[in-house]
This record gives C-alpha cells, sequence and structure tokens, in this order.
C-alpha cells in the first residue's frame, strides 16, 4: 500500500523508533499524527514534517479515540497505525532479598504496552473502517505493531515487559483475522537492541549497551531507529505481509542476562 495521500497515527512517535517511523513516513507522503505523552518532543516532529501533535496516553481510552479523532480530521483517509509507544521495565518474580514483584509495576507495564497497543489498534481501526478501500484488493489499512525479542526470550528481570510484549505477539493473528473483514493487515515487529533514548544517556547507559550488543551476530553493532523504519515501511508496502511476527534483531538471541 501506498501512504502518500493517506494520514498516519504513531503512537510513541516523539521518540526513537516512533520517531523515525513518523518521518520515514512524512517523506513517503503521509500526513503524521505523533501521539505520544511527551508534549515538547512530540510537538517538535510533528512541527518539522508538517504533522499534528495530539498529547496521548495509550493507555487512557479517550485520549487515544482523541488521537484518532485528530488522524480523521486531517481529512486525509486514515491507513496506517504504527504503535511504538512503550515502557522498559526490571524487577525479578522474587528479588535477591525475596521480596516478590510489585503488582503495581507488572499492571503499569501491561497497560502501557499492550493495553495501549491493544487501544490505539481497536479505535483506529474502527476509524479505518469507514474509509473507502484504497485498492482492488479491498485494502483499507495496516497495522504495525512493535513488540520485542524479549517477547520470545525474557531475560532475567524481564518477566512483566516480556507479558506485555508477548501478548502483542499474540494478538497479531486474531487481530489480523478480526480486520481482514474490513482489509486491514496486522504486523508485528520484535526488535533486538536499537540505539533510541529508550536506553538513556548516561555512562551507565553505554556500558549497559555495550554488554547488550555482545551477543548480536552480524552486523556487530546496536540497530538504527532509521533500519526499523525502512521495515515499517517495507511492511506497509508490501500487500502481502499480514499476519507476520517478524523478528529485527542483527540475529540476537538473548541468554537469561
Ligand atoms: N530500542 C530498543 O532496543 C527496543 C527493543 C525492543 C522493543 N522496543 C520497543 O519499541 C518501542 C519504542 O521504543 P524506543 O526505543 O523508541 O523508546 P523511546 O523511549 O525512545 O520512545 C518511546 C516513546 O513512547 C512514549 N510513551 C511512553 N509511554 C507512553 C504512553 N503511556 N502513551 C503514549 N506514549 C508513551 C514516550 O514518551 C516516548 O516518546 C517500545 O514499545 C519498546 O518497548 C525497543
Amino acid at each position: 500500500m501506498d501512504v502518500n495521500g493517506s494520514a498516519a497515527i504513531i503512537s510513541g512517535g516523539a521518540s526513537g523508533l516512533g520517531e523515525a517511523t513518523a518521518r520515514e513516513l512524512a517523506r513517503a507522503g503521509a500526513t503524521v499524527v505523533v501521539a505520544d505523552l511527551n508534549e515538547e518532543r512530540g510537538k517538535a516532529v510533528a512541527d518539522e514534517i508538517g504533522g499534528v501533535f495530539a498529547r496521548t496516553d495509550v493507555s487512557d481510552d479517550e485520549q487515544v479515540q482523541a488521537a484518532v479523532d485528530a488522524a480523521v480530521a486531517t481529512g486525509k483517509p486514515l491507513r496506517v497505525v504504527v504503535n511504538s509507544a512503550g515502557i522498559g521495565w526490571a524487577e525479578r518474580t522474587v528479588n535477591r532479598e525475596g521480596k516478590p514483584h510489585s503488582p503495581a509495576s507488572y499492571r503499569k507495564v501491561i497497560e502501557v504496552n499492550l493495553i495501549g497497543t491493544f487501544n490505539l489498534m481497536r479505535i483506529a481501526a474502527a476509524a479505518i473502517a469507514k474509509t473507502e478501500p484504497a485498492d482492488a484488493d479491498g485494502q483499507r489499512g495496516v497495522v504495525i505493531n512493535t513488540a520485542s525479542v524479549a517477547a520470545l526470550e525474557g531475560q532475567i528481570g524481564q518477566l512483566a515487559y516480556s507479558a506485555s510484549k508477548g501478548g502483542i505477539v499474540g494478538m497479531t493473528v486474531p487481530a489480523a483475522r478480526d480486520l481482514s473483514a474490513i482489509g486491514v493487515r496486522v504486523n508485528t515487529i520484535c526488535p533486538g537492541i536499537i540505539d533510541t533514548p529508550i536506553y538513556g544517556f548516561s555512562a551507565n547507559a553505554d556500558e549497559f549497551k555495550a554488554k547488550l550488543v555482545a551477543p548480536v551476530v552480524f552486523p556487530k553493532r546496536m540497530g538504527q531507529a532509521g533500519e526499523f523504519a525502512h521495515l515499517v515501511r517495507a511492511l506497509i508496502e508490501n500487500d502481502y505481509m499480514n499476519a507476520e511476527v517478524v523478528r529485527f534483531d542483527g540475529g540476537i538471541r538473548f541468554q537469561p542476562k
């Protein structure tokens, strides 16, 4: 599907993978709604790419509805949904002091990463359903979700994060089946170690990133956000990619830690 002349909504579009995707899709001719909690960065990105910023907490149904309304209000048919908002979390099931994992932090990660993805996917798809088909196949749009290789091989302390991302992987096939009725494809990307602000900018962050990169097979480096955006665009543009979970990780297979 060609995104030129369409509206696209990108959660987490103010930073990292979402920001790179927002820029890529704008370059391809889409009008992008940057839906993010970060007002300052979100507005700056939206302004630079001729898009629209919608302050959105993806775990809040009403705010997600408002962001989708903003996409519809662009006057361009909404055809692309990219779920990239997400938070990391590290906590063991039982920590070294024998204390069990906090249920509040577990719920928070599930709410942002998993329910947030579900929210934008369902609410945006309802809006996409109201558009005219874009081609002879009856296609109306594409959803790209962002999980993680931690969905498949979570490391020590990734219980909550892996559960949230595993849920996104699990939703991929049923969502693609449900949304086939309205001509929408659904694919999920599982990134490995991609260089974004999610790791922070301290000296510790550099040390942490170097450790993470060690098991990458090739090329022996972190992935770049622009490479992720390129994959998103390829999955959108290739009409036969559907219900797929794609690893994007330089061949990494996580060890326990
Ligand atoms: N960078 C990696 O190595 C990597 C690897 C695997 C998966 N991922 C996933 O990719 C996605 C993007 O990560 P990133 O590396 O670009 O991180 P990032 O921190 O650079 O960007 C995440 C964005 O999401 C926004 N956000 C957070 N909570 C939100 C909420 N409740 N509502 C709306 N927006 C919210 C943040 O404001 C931020 O702009 C995340 O889901 C992350 O889990 C990243």
